[in-house]
């Protein structure tokens, strides 16, 4: 198979990231006989300074002729003025808008090895196999009005929560469709005791429920969700949320798994590739960490398993998927680790291991996609 997969780094330690997952990217094309043609593109903070544009158009221009789209993160302390025009993260959400890629899948399973990483004891933990499914490209982080004016003498600002029957039932669809693949249980959350937005929501994941008689529907509000994630999160199968819902008790679901580190993300919609699969945009949820920018220790287990879902969902690659998603968690059961999982091996020797995992038997080809990296 021949793909093109346009590379979004972005800032901090997204290039690291980002990087390391190219050289395993070009290592499983090698094993299995693919050509993925890899560019890089400016998005974010760098493309601001570079471009004047968080999204400059000859990037996104890319992003929609391209089969697959990773990207690494966006923003840091430089681009926070809240005050500025221009803002790393409106280049994420129009890249998001304008893929329409309205769902985001977040799945979350600790590995066995990293159960003492977590806050929370390994017996709650333990079992926990749950996919976030988060709605990204409406509610308040997009709806209209937006903005901050003055007005009596003060500022004022408003954010508008929306939301249309067929947004929802599109995602509903979505999650109900993964749970058949999986334990048949839905969890919808909302918070329909107070906001228009989360009524529809109940009501037309209630309906589309009809449609899978086979499929357990729970409805949850947002407030006892977050509660019961700590409390009960292996009762959990699929959880599909609104847009900033998601956002944020996907951070809080990142600490079943120990380390945001792990979590990989792939972000689906309509729009389909030359393959005829959907044009995908796959990210890491974890943010561009400033604090550790450029010094060689960025995990990227999070980027390296959204190329995984990459190879599964975009480009169909089962078998591919699979050998790299084992050989991430053999290199986790050696105890290969970066400090955030409480290790000391910095990205380059973690990205070596996994590249190393990847072929049982090493041949030419191998050794030399790992000597790329080192
Ligand atoms: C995420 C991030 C983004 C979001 C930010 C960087 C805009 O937190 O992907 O979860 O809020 O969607
Ligand atoms: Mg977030």
């Amino acid at each position: 198979m021949k793909a093109t997969i346009v590379c979004l780094p972005g800032d901090g330690i997204g290039p690291e990231v980002v990087r390391a997952t190219q050289s395993v990217l070009e290592a499983v094309a090698d094993a299995f006989g693919h050509t993925f043609e890899m560019e890089d593109y400016p998005i974010g903070g760098i493309a601001i300074d570079q471009f004047q544009s968080p999204l400059p158009d000859f990037t996104l221009q890319a992003c929609q002729n391209a089969d697959a789209v990773l990207l690494g993160a966006v923003g840091g302390p430089q681009w926070d003025d809240p005050d500025a025009p221009l803002r790393p993260e409106q280049g994420l959400l129009k890249i998001r808008k304008e893929l329409g890629v309205y769902a985001n899948l977040r799945p979350v399973k600790p590995h066995p090895r990293l159960l003492h990483t977590s806050p929370l004891k390994p017996e709650k933990i333990a079992n926990v196999d749950l996919i976030f499914v988060r709605e990204l490209t409406s509610g308040v982080y997009f709806g209209q009005p937006k903005r901050r004016w003055m007005e009596a003498g003060e500022e004022r600002a408003v954010d508008t929560m929306t939301y249309t029957e067929s947004e929802v039932r599109r995602i509903a669809h979505l999650a109900f469709q993964l749970a058949r693949q999986r334990r048949r249980k839905v969890t919808s959350i909302d918070k329909a005791n107070v906001l228009e937005t989360s009524r529809l929501w109940r009501k037309v994941v209630t309906e589309v429920a009809r449609e899978y008689p086979d499929v357990t529907l729970e409805h949850l509000l947002v407030d006892a969700a977050a509660m019961y994630l700590i409390q009960r999160p292996s009762s959990f199968d699929i959880l599909v949320t609104e847009n900033m819902f998601g956002d944020i008790l996907t951070d809080e679901a990142s600490m079943l798994a120990g380390s945001m580190g792990n979590m990989p993300s792939a972000s689906l919609g309509e729009q389909q590739n030359r393959h005829g699969r959907p044009r995908g945009l796959y990210e890491p949820i974890h943010g561009s960490a400033p604090d550790i920018a450029g010094k060689g220790m960025a995990n990227p287990v999070g980027t390296i398993l959204s190329a995984a879902l990459m190879l599964r969902h975009s480009l169909g690659l089962e078998e591919e998927a699979q050998t790299l998603e084992r050989a991430v968690e053999e290199t986790l059961s050696l105890g290969i680790l970066t400090p955030d999982l409480g290790g000391s091996a910095n990205t380059e020797a973690m990205t070596r291991a996994i590249i190393e995992q990847l072929a049982p038997s090493r041949s030419p080809a191998w050794d030399q996609a790992a000597q790329t990296i080192r």
